[in-house]
């Protein structure tokens, strides 16, 4: 496995790199905006392809790359379904995984540094973000933290892994860079506390001062989502409403550009084909699935997916390959069912 802790110093924040191997699929973990040319580059030098770029929570000090890597791989950004970031291309619950080939993760929810807080499990380690830090834990008091649910994270969900779990944090600040759950357990001076209202009380007593960066970082980070007017002022855009009318008519195809998880989560069009995301350069050149049936059958492909990202992303890849009847359903699955739009499992 490729594995790679990369450091900013400005906001002490660690970034992860993983793929199985060179020349494969790769995801980076909490990535920093004014890192993304060294990560892009190390994408390269390991001959790597970025397919996802995750955030284990809506950081307030420093701003997230998750959409600068999204605008120059287009990858699919992640975040957990409780996230106020605008638009994320995939959200993820408890207990669902993040795959990529060779790789998958498992979201736990671990919510009390911030309410959409999420720890990602991948076998032998755990990716804790700001949840579980090294000897310490994650303060609570902004952006819905909550001291008593970062209690229950940790000691209920984090504490329960195998003691030889790598423990990954999302920050340090003192130069440490890796422990493990019984590492922690014993030695993590937070962790010490008797009960769940000792807890509260030592988190509730730190007196802080705010992060330098967070009245950027945060409302930045809120506004990470693609650009879907640009996608719509070509011309290439349905709305919910004009979607429905085509949907079942045998001029236009659905195309699901979602995942097997996310279907079988939240439903599908009825009627809609499926061809993931990740297979969309295959499918959408000359000689691909998706050109060749435009081609044959002249109807109209109509991409979606979870917000509308992957589906923007799609038309114009599509248009880019010739497919010209490409269009998408603008807010994806989320504004269809807004509008009451029919779905199936
Ligand atoms: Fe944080």
């Amino acid at each position: 496995m490729i594995f790679r802790q990369l450091f900013d110093s400005t906001s002490g924040t660690y970034t992860y790199l993983l793929a199985s191997r060179r020349g494969g699929e790769a995801l980076i973990i909490d990535p920093v905006l004014e890192r993304v040319e060294r990560y892009l580059q190390l994408v390269r030098e390991l001959d790597l392809r970025l397919v996802k770029a995750v955030d284990t929570h809506l950081h307030a000090d420093h701003v997230t790359g998750l959409g600068a890597l999204r605008d120059r791989t287009h990858c699919v950004t992640v975040m957990g379904e409780q996230s106020n970031a605008d638009v994320v291309s995939m959200r993820v619950g408890d207990g669902d995984r993040i795959a990529i080939e060779g790789v998958s993760l498992e979201a736990i929810y671990t919510p009390g540094h911030t309410d959409d807080s999420y720890s990602f499990l991948l076998a032998d380690r755990v990716f804790t973000g700001d949840t579980l830090l090294i000897r310490g834990t994650g303060r609570t008091d902004f952006q819905n933290g909550d001291p008593r649910a970062q209690y229950d994270s940790i000691f209920n969900k984090l504490m329960k892994l195998p003691d030889d779990t790598l423990v990954f944090p999302a920050h340090d600040y003192k130069g440490e860079t890796v422990s493990t759950i019984g590492e922690e357990k014993f030695f993590n001076p937070r962790l010490k506390v008797k009960s769940i209202d000792e807890y509260v009380d030592l988190m509730n007593n730190l007196h802080l001062p705010n992060p330098k960066m967070m009245d950027v970082a945060v409302p930045a980070n809120m506004h990470v989502g693609l650009r879907q007017a640009d996608i719509a002022a070509k011309g290439w855009a349905l709305s919910p409403a004009a979607a429905m009318a085509l949907c079942g008519s045998p001029s236009a195809i659905m195309v699901d550009l979602r995942e097997q998880s996310e279907r079988d989560k939240h439903g599908v069009i009825p009627g809609s084909l499926h061809a993931a995301y990740a297979d969309l350069e295959e499918n959408v050149r000359a000689g691909g699935l998706l050109h060749e049936l435009a081609a044959a059958t002249g109807k109209r492909i109509v991409f979606y997916c979870a917000y509308g990202e992957r589906s923007a992303m799609a038309v114009q890849a599509a248009q880019d390959a010739g497919v010209t009847s490409a269009c998408h359903i603008e807010g994806g699955l989320a504004a269809w069912k807004n509008a009451n739009g029919p779905l199936t499992r």
